[in-house]
């Protein structure tokens, strides 16, 4: 392999210092969600013991009468970078396969990935977007080069424009394309959209025509580049800010189905941490789009954040213990000062909030499986990676406003995945489940919820014992989610919602045996969600969660 290690030390100087300098910890989390969300009970959450408060009954109050801003789906989307076996073997596995298939794209994969209704894929990188040529990987003569970000492995390009936008219209997800910054030029990816995107009889149109796509595809999402101060070119926000403002103008979607309504939106690279280079960076683009000329737009800013706690990864994704689960819970919660930092930035310079903010790339980052290609970052998924996106998604949803999008990394096989394949089985991760609890708050409007969050502590780390989310779905069926971070204790949960008279109520939960338990090819549900009993009494609606545990219920 040619380049495995340069390229994995050239990203990990990103997020080394993304990770060191940005040190929220979870007591600024905490500090937040008592402000927002727990009022009384700070004493007894300063003075308990993590015991006594594990006998108590949580107090949670829904307001069904005020609801806030929509969850947009778009913050369950996914990442699928040409990494490892993320689409080869996991997505693409070709016409003549065994593995049953359509069109090369493997029908289990389809079928799970359908069921989580994922909203939107980012595609192709990634590091790998910057050095990515379209040309090479349409029509009957594929070009076979290499994939020096991950591996320095053959990249065949047997997967490109035409078997992605297969693959996403397949399981019902927009497309959102990042193009070529680093190593591309504006015209090459011009040429690109307008091949994906006219209806007009052009050159380039009627070559898509003769690969097998006459209609125009639609684009929902166009990423400008990828980690642009890094891996994607180490430019100045300068520099960037000049090729953002080229790329905006010349990188067109002409299909006419998106001109007035579902027009395409531009992402513009954001920060990568709280350090002062991704301030700077921040306050540089949202300054200059403030004051910008009718040429040139944008609609978001991405912004990337691993929980990994320390670079390169060295905590192992399945055989630890209570410290490294609070440790890697303490780390995550990091999420919820950093979209604060920047959204506050953004909020000077775009007080209507017209920008979004896209988590395009965020997730547990942790040591590659023994054994597996380094260059592959391939492991396992826990319970503990559970607790982590349910937390992650709560930061999300509490900051609707502006987060209208989000990407986890990666979507199969690598790092935080939803579904892991071998061959032609297919386990589903703790994870995926997380995704398919939460599908009832995809475009569901935030409710506030007031309770008292209690804390968990083990050694010198003091995390909320719970957290939780709760919204108004189309019909007006409210549903709440919580999470219990305690692997030790249950909670008693009595839940009352103002502006519902509660007949029935229902709920799921996910658990497992241990905080490190994984479903494996051999033992495909041990983590696993089940039903829960709910009672409804005088209009309260009580449960219990199990320790370590993310549970969603509805009421009618
Ligand atoms: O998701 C793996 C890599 O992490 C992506 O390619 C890059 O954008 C980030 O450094």
């Amino acid at each position: 392999m040619f380049f495995p290690i340069a390229s994995k030390l050239r990203i990990s100087m990103g997020f080394l210092s993304a990770v060191h300098a940005f040190t929220f910890s979870a007591w600024s989390f905490l500090a937040r969600v008592t402000k927002h969300v727990i009022i009384g009970p700070l004493a007894c959450l300063l003075f308990c013991t993590a015991s006594t408060l594990a006998q108590e009954k949580v107090q949670l109050s829904v307001d069904a009468s005020k609801p806030g801003a929509k969850i947009d789906r778009n913050i369950f989307g996914q990442f699928a970078e040409h990494l490892g076996k993320g689409v080869y073997e996991g997505i693409w596995v070709g016409a003549d396969s065994k593995i049953p298939n359509t069109r090369g794209i493997r029908n289990d994969v389809v079928s799970a990935l359908k069921a989580i209704k994922v909203p939107n894929i980012r595609w192709p990188g990634g590091c790998f977007a910057d050095e990515y040529h379209w040309r090479k990987a349409i029509g009957l003569q594929r070009q076979v080069t290499l994939n020096p970000n991950w591996g320095g492995v053959i990249e065949p390009n047997t997967f490109g424009t035409h078997e992605f936008l297969d693959f996403i219209e397949q399981i019902g997800a927009d497309a959102y394309i990042s193009v070529n910054v680093g190593s591309g030029t504006p015209q090459e990816a011009a040429e690109w959209l307008e091949y994906l995107t006219t209806s007009q009889q052009t050159t380039l149109a009627k070559e898509r025509a003769a690969n097998g796509h006459p209609a125009p595809y639609k684009i929902a999402y166009l990423g400008i580049g990828n980690e642009s101060w890094d891996c994607g070119g180490n430019m100045t926000p300068e520099y960037y800010l000049s090729q953002l403002k080229i790329y905006s103008r010349f990188v067109r979607n002409f299909n006419p189905a998106q001109q007035d309504k579902e027009q395409m939106l531009k992402i513009a690279v954001g920060p990568g941490g709280g350090e002062a280079r991704w301030t700077e960076w921040t306050e540089h683009i949202m300054k200059a789009w403030q004051n910008h000329q009718w040429s040139w737009d944008m609609n978001g800013l991405s912004m990337h954040n691993y929980t990994v706690v320390r670079w390169p990864p060295a905590f192992a994704s399945v055989g630890f213990d209570e410290t490294e689960y609070s440790q890697i819970l303490k780390s995550t919660l990091d999420m919820e000062g950093l979209i604060d930092k920047h959204s506050a930035i953004m909020d000077k310079y775009d007080p209507q909030k017209k920008i979004a903010l896209i988590v395009d790339e965020w997730g547990a980052w942790y040591a590659s499986l023994p054994g597996s290609h380094p260059g592959f970052l391939a492991q396992q998924n826990s319970m503990r990676d559970a607790i982590l996106a349910a937390l992650n998604l709560n930061i999300f949803a509490r900051h609707a406003d502006r987060v209208r999008g989000a990407n986890i990394a990666q979507m199969i096989n690598v790092l935080q995945a939803m579904i892991l394949t071998d061959k032609d089985k297919m386990v589903l991760t703790p994870t995926y489940h997380v995704f398919k609890m939460y599908v009832p708050f995809q475009d569901a409007s935030f409710l506030p919820v007031t309770f008292n969050a209690g804390s968990y502590t083990h050694g010198d780390i003091t995390l909320p014992r719970v957290d939780g989310i709760a919204a108004k779905d189309a019909a007006g069926k409210p549903w709440l989610e919580i999470t219990n971070v305690d692997p030790n204790n249950s909670v008693e949960i009595e839940a009352s919602f103002n502006g519902i008279n509660a007949k029935t109520a229902r709920g799921e939960t996910l658990t497992a045996p241990k905080v490190d338990s994984v479903n494996t090819f051999d033992a495909p549900n041990t983590v696993t969600t089940k039903p829960i009993s709910v009672k409804i009494e005088g209009g309260k609606v009580t449960f219990k969660l199990e320790p370590k545990s993310v549970t969603v219920i509805s009421v009618e």
